[in-house]
């Protein structure tokens, strides 16, 4: 299979480290010219030097992309793009009881309504030029709820029906709307992660090893997920290749989600 994206803009929310600048990476090798986003002018520039100095043709973008301002000042950078990867998520373990109604709401923002605004923005664009892809990273905690983060579980499962949504709304068109349901990956936001649930004075294969067991023990490769394994899926859907496949989540959760339909 060859992919050539030669043509086409992307931007990648969230993408100065982790699974979305992989993502970054990925479509930019492929060839698309890729904006990179974060909210920290020095970690952008710093992701942009780096997938320059690798060849890519990639511009960065800092905004907060979770506020109205940030969005309208990212438009004005970056008027269209051909593929959107709504990469953006944030996530943290509390007891399911103590989530504030804050915190709610926090989710629902960052996770759920900054993918909304941005797909709205685009994708009339996509629309009159016939041709465009939004991807929305997800989780498989969008499926198999965990206990100590249902405020995250829920608003990827909204992103799930977001992704369905609109798919249905760019019908007919050659604009796909899909989701990748990404598994427990290693990042260094996943580090974090993992050690407020384990001892935090393990060494990190230990905490690593010890985190699939007591954690996550339906994984079907009792390994965290490299973060360019995620990008590979992401970089196929973006694609011209991946043109009837639309209104879909697709797995790259290492077998976690205990199902036979993808
Ligand atoms: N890691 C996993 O195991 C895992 C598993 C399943 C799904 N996912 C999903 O994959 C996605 C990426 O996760 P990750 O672990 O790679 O993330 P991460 O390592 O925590 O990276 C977060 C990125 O987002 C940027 N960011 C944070 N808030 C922002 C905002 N308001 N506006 C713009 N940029 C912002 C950060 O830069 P600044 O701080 O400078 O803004 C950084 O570049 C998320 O949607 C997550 O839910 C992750």
């Amino acid at each position: 299979m060859e992919i050539d994206l030669t043509g086409k803009t992307a931007l990648v929310t969230g993408s100065t480290q982790g699974i979305g600048l992989a993502i970054a990476e990925g479509l930019a090798r492929s060839g698309a010219r890729v904006a990179v986003n974060g909210r920290r002018a020095e970690r952008v520039d710093a992701a942009v030097a780096e997938l320059r100095s690798a060849g890519g043709d990639v511009v960065g973008v800092t905004a907060d992309v979770a506020t109205e301002d940030g969005v309208d000042g990212l438009l004005a950078q970056l008027p269209a793009v051909d593929i959107l990867v709504n990469n953006l998520g944030v996530f943290e373990a509390v007891e399911p009881r103590a989530i504030t109604d804050a915190q709610w709401r926090a989710f629902f923002e960052v996770n759920v309504l900054s993918a909304v605004r941005l797909i709205r923005s685009y994708l009339p664009g996509m629309i009159e030029r016939d041709w465009g892809r939004a991807i929305q990273i997800a989780s498989d905690s969008a499926v198999v709820i965990p206990a100590e983060m249902i405020h995250y579980g829920v608003s990827k499962t909204a992103l799930l029906a977001v992704t369905r949504g609109f798919a249905k709304d760019a019908a007919g068109t050659g604009v796909t709307v899909n989701s990748v349901i990404a598994g427990p990956t290693h990042t260094g936001g996943v580090e974090e992660f993992v050690y407020q649930l384990v001892d935090r004075s393990l060494p990190w294969e230990q905490a690593q090893r010890e985190f699939m067991r007591a954690h996550r023990p339906q994984s079907l490769i009792q390994r965290l997920i490299e973060p360019a394994e995620i990008a590979n899926m992401v970089v196929y859907l973006s694609s011209p290749l991946a043109s009837a496949t639309t209104g879909g989540a697709l797995r790259v959760d290492g077998g976690y989600v205990d199902s036979i339909l993808p």
